[in-house]
């Protein structure tokens, strides 16, 4: 629990840990991230982080269908506030292809994309999510036919968060990753907060995430933390830290 400029710090000190574990290992960092309100409060911090960007992939853990340049695209978010005034080449980035009608080809091709990258079944080393306030994370809403899907990227025509047509990566893919990020801001947050940390049987999309995941690092301000019972910075296993 801390302030956002704090997990902010500590989001970029993760990024930096891991890339350079990443690139050490496999020579490749490979990173799927978010739109929303914490997209915008923590991608800053990120574009002034010392990693080594022309080795780092991107990819999106979700986006909504609509024109690389509209005000809504998740893609447009994370460029404009972290890809851009980091100077990441155009050639690792991977946001899916918006443009093309036929959606579930767009979604079978960017899965493609992300096994090229990432390894069949993909393996990112590090997903960072936001939270809805019904517990979605990505475009995985609860009891939605997406949350039981396999194929590691799916379209989703239904969102109940407007727009209703997105692609999303699917839960083997978030589960899969060596880091899940789930970061979270405000009281709006904290009854799906509590419910993951404090109820093992939850299924909300946010807490099954955080049950199946290798390792998990919860950021949330103290609003969002609010009430749950489990300790603040430490949950189950000591791999699994909260901030
Ligand atoms: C999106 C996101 C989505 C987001 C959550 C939380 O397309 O909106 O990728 O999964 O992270 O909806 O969003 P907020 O932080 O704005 O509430």
């Amino acid at each position: 629990m801390a302030d956002i400029p704090a997990l902010a710090e500590r989001l970029a000190a993760l990024v930096e840990g891991d890339a350079r574990d990443a690139q050490a290992a496999r020579a490749v960092f490979t990173v799927a991230v978010s739109g929303g309100s914490t997209a915008a409060r923590l991608y800053p911090r990120l574009a002034e982080a010392s990693v080594d960007w022309t080795r780092t992939e991107f990819f999106w853990v979700d986006e909504r269908i609509v024109p690389p340049s509209h005000p809504q695209s998740n893609y447009g978010l994370a460029a404009s506030l972290w890809l851009w005034p980091a100077g990441v080449p155009a050639a690792r980035v991977h946001p899916p292809n918006t443009e093309d009608p036929d959606f579930a080809r767009a979604a079978a091709r960017y899965a493609a994309e992300l096994e090229r990258v990432a390894g069949s079944p993909p393996v990112l080393d590090m997903v960072l999510l936001g939270v809805g306030e019904d517990g979605h994370v990505a475009s995985l809403f609860p009891g939605r036919a997406a949350l039981e899907a396999t194929a590691p990227v799916v379209s989703v025509t239904d969102s109940p968060k407007p727009p209703p047509e997105r692609y999303t990566f699917t839960l083997p893919v978030l589960t899969s990753a060596r880091r899940v990020v789930i970061a979270a801001f405000g009281a709006s947050k904290a009854e799906a907060i509590r419910e993951a940390l404090d109820e093992p049987d939850s299924p909300l999309p946010v807490a099954r995430v955080a049950r199946r995941a290798a390792r998990v690092v919860f950021l949330l301000d103290p609003a969002a933390h609010g009430t749950a019972r489990r300790p603040s910075r430490l949950t189950s296993d000591a791999s699994r830290l909260c901030g």
